[in-house]
């Protein structure tokens, strides 16, 4: 088991920020998930993030930043696109993907020519990545601290699981957001959203002033784009309410294993079930955490009721998606 510092202890802070510009990997809150950081200007530490996870080393991470100033460092160039995003949501849940400058980075760009840069709003986000400057470090590089393919921690106790005691974790508690960042593309000359989160198409193309594009098959790869990620362990079917219905009529409640996670849908006596939010921002928060409760129950089936279909629900119904293929 990873060891758990309290996030708010500014000692705890110190300890963190000191451990990772020694090259060791420090586990922290963001207000959408947790991540596992490391000092980006390391290629050593960065290449102990892709150990820990088990990920393929070309899967570019993001590298996490105290301001936007400290944006420059990193980006050969700030597009317009990405300085008008970085305007209306920095410090907050969203990413920008930016061409990066020459020798910065490298091993955390995972061959890329360019970086995703985030600036997260969370306060020990923030105090780690402030006291991280202090002692010269140009960013963070942290992907989700989750094995590779499986769901996303959004508590300290979820990452604890996932890694041995050579990691650290700061505990900030739970994550306010509970799915990762959007995701947006300024590097090729037009914005193309990567990954939905949080905030809906009309409110990036708000900030933009322009149209925001969707992927094509020359978006880069991203291994949170990949059809089959996020997925625990239990099989997930996503099913409208009224398909849903006719299952659990034909199945009955004696089914073993198979818990429900539904709005409208009522579970048959007996069954597992747990009620999703009608709030998109309530049901992003817990989602992963069902998930992960619901895995721990050794659930071999979850049937989803299928989130409504506004914009807001965009960023759950993409996980619940990628959960189920
Ligand atoms: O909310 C979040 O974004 C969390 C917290 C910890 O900040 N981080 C996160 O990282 O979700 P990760 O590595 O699990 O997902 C980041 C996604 C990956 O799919 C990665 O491939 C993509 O971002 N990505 C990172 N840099 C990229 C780049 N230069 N070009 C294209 N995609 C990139
Ligand atoms: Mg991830």
């Amino acid at each position: 088991m990873a060891r758990i510092l309290d996030g708010g202890n500014p000692g705890h802070i110190a300890q963190a920020a000191d451990a990772l510009a020694a090259g060791r990997l420090v586990a922290f809150p963001t207000e959408t998930v947790y991540g596992l950081g490391a000092d980006a200007g390391q290629d050593a530490a960065v290449a102990g993030i892709f150990a820990a996870k088990g990920r393929p080393a070309n899967h570019p991470l993001i590298v996490h930043v105290p301001n936007a100033a400290s944006a420059l460092t990193l980006a050969r160039a700030i597009p317009p696109a990405a300085q008008r995003l970085m305007d209306a949501f920095w410090p907050g849940p969203l990413t920008v993907i930016v061409p990066r400058r020459d020798g910065v980075a490298t091993a955390a760009a995972g061959g890329q020519d360019t970086l995703g840069l985030r600036c997260p709003a969370h306060p020990v986000a923030q105090a780690l990545l402030q006291a991280c400057a202090e002692r010269g470090l140009i960013g963070l590089a942290a992907p989700s601290a989750n094995q590779f393919g499986r769901v996303s921690p959004t508590t300290a106790a979820h990452v604890a699981g996932e890694f041995g005691d050579d990691v650290l974790v700061l505990d900030g508690g739970a994550c306010p957001v509970g799915i990762e960042s959007t995701i947006i593309d300024c590097s090729r000359g037009r914005a193309v959203l990567l990954r939905p989160g949080t905030h809906t198409r009309a409110q990036i193309e708000a900030a933009l002033g322009e149209p925001l594009h969707d992927r094509d098959a020359q978006a880069p790869r991203a291994s949170g784009m990949l059809a089959s990620h996020y997925a625990p362990r239990a099989k997930v079917r996503l099913m409208s309410a009224d398909v849903l219905q006719t299952a659990l009529e034909v199945l009955g409640a004696g089914v073993d294993g198979v818990a429900l996670y539904s709005r409208s849908v009522r579970p048959p006596r007996g069954m597992l079930h747990r009620a999703m939010p009608d709030d998109a921002a309530r049901a992003a928060q817990e989602l992963f955490a069902v998930l992960r409760d619901l895995d721990a129950r050794g659930v071999r089936l979850i049937w989803v009721e299928s989130p409504p279909p506004g914009p807001e629900w965009d960023g759950v119904r993409d996980r619940l998606t990628r959960a189920a293929a």
